[in-house]
């Protein structure tokens, strides 16, 4: 997810770029302005922590783009794209790293397991959302032995 920053930084762009240029299959993307409730839903393992009340918020204030990113090991190849939580401690070269120095403006959210992708992957996208497709040089993106 390209968080309400940076829908508002103009970023869309760049980030799906990145997601795109390392081989990534986007198998769906929208704009949402996200209700309360929704964000309260997303972050719930944070809730009572305190930062909860203040994430939810920024969540809501803005539109953000959802994604359906698919890929071989794709949780964890998107969290290294994301880098770490922090924009002022990620790594640079990473999307946070690149573009962020905020503790809470960090730009993306992406699941961090498969479980998390089966919890929140629902909340924003139903099956027929989801758009089957192949690219032509998936050949050249993985070597056919690792496409398992
Ligand atoms: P995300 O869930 O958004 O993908 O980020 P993450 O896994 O890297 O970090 P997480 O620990 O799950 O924290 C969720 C979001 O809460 C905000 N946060 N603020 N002020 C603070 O100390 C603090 N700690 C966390 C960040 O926006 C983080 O992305
Ligand atoms: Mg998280």
């Amino acid at each position: 997810m390209i968080k309400p920053d940076g829908v508002q930084r103009r970023l869309v762009g760049k980030i799906v770029q990145r997601l795109e240029e390392k081989g990534l299959r986007i198998a769906g993307l929208k704009l949402i302005r996200m209700e309360h409730k929704t964000a309260e839903n997303l972050y719930s393992v944070h809730k009572g922590k305190p930062f909860y009340d203040g994430l939810v918020k920024f969540m809501t204030s803005g539109p953000a783009v959802v994604m359906v990113v698919e890929g071989f090991n794709a949780i964890e190849v998107v969290r290294k794209l994301m880098g770490a939580t922090f924009g002022f401690n990620a790594e640079p070269g990473t999307i946070r790293g690149d573009y962020g120095c905020s503790k809470g403006f960090n730009l993306v959210h992406g699941s961090d397991s498969v479980d998390s992708v089966k919890r929140e992957l629902p909340i924003f996208f139903t099956e027929k959302e989801l758009v089957a497709y192949e690219h032509p040089d998936l050949a050249w993106v993985v070597e056919e032995p690792e496409r398992k």
